[in-house]
């Protein structure tokens, strides 16, 4: 059997939960890619976010969907949920949704928000509208990992997806556990595609 290929693909604006994703899916033995979704903001509105340049990775297209067996998407909230950009990037899918080019490819979701309560788990559950039409397999997290259950420190995530917490002015850097948690997460999505294709 040939690696089940997994595209890892984000929006960010200051963190950096990808590349233990993209652990896990290795670790898994599964191909995995990084990719970014096209920025929609202007250079003046990123400049008085203060945001950083962009992560060292390709954009991808929607052609490029086809080319892989699975996603695992990562975004930040916007009220709760997914950012423009992203939304921006699945109204280009238009073509493949048309020719049901996506049906039976599996999909996993991580997040972030500034606060606790401030929407991880509805920016997850509103991005899956996506997914439910153009018939990707949605692959939940669940309650896979003992540190989800940690109630010893301040972490993201939920059975939906990892996630951390990013703090008002989205400079917190994810904390160890939670990073644990987003390579684990990549490990049980690469464990059940692998599944899945066999
Ligand atoms: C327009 C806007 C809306 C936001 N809405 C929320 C929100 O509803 N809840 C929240 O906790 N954080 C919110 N945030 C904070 C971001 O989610 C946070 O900075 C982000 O998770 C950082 O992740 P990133 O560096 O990967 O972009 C918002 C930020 C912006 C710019």
């Amino acid at each position: 059997m040939t690696k089940p290929k997994v595209f890892v693909i984000i929006y960010t604006t200051y963190h950096h939960m990808a590349e233990r994703v993209k652990a896990g899916l290795e670790k898994a033995g599964v191909e995995a890619t990084i990719y970014q979704v096209a920025e929609t903001l202007p250079a003046d509105v990123l400049a008085k976010m203060g945001a950083p340049p962009k992560p060292n990775v390709p954009v991808i297209t929607a052609a490029d969907l086809e080319k892989a067996d699975g996603f695992v998407f990562g975004f930040p909230t916007r009220y709760g949920m997914i950012p423009a950009q992203f939304k921006a990037f699945w109204d280009s899918t238009g073509q493949l949704w048309a020719k049901g080019a996506l049906v039976g490819k599996m999909a996993a979701t991580f997040t972030s928000t500034a606060t606790l309560g401030g929407g991880q788990e509805t920016t997850h559950l509103t991005f899956i509208s996506q997914l439910v039409h153009h018939g990707i397999v949605y692959v939940p997290l669940g309650y896979t990992n003992q540190q989800m259950f940690n109630i010893e420190e301040v972490h993201g995530g939920s059975p939906y997806g990892a996630g951390c917490i990013a703090g008002g002015d989205g400079s917190r850097q994810p904390s160890e556990l939670e990073l644990s948690v987003a390579e684990h997460q990549g490990s049980h999505f690469g464990k059940t595609i692998s599944q899945y294709k066999k």
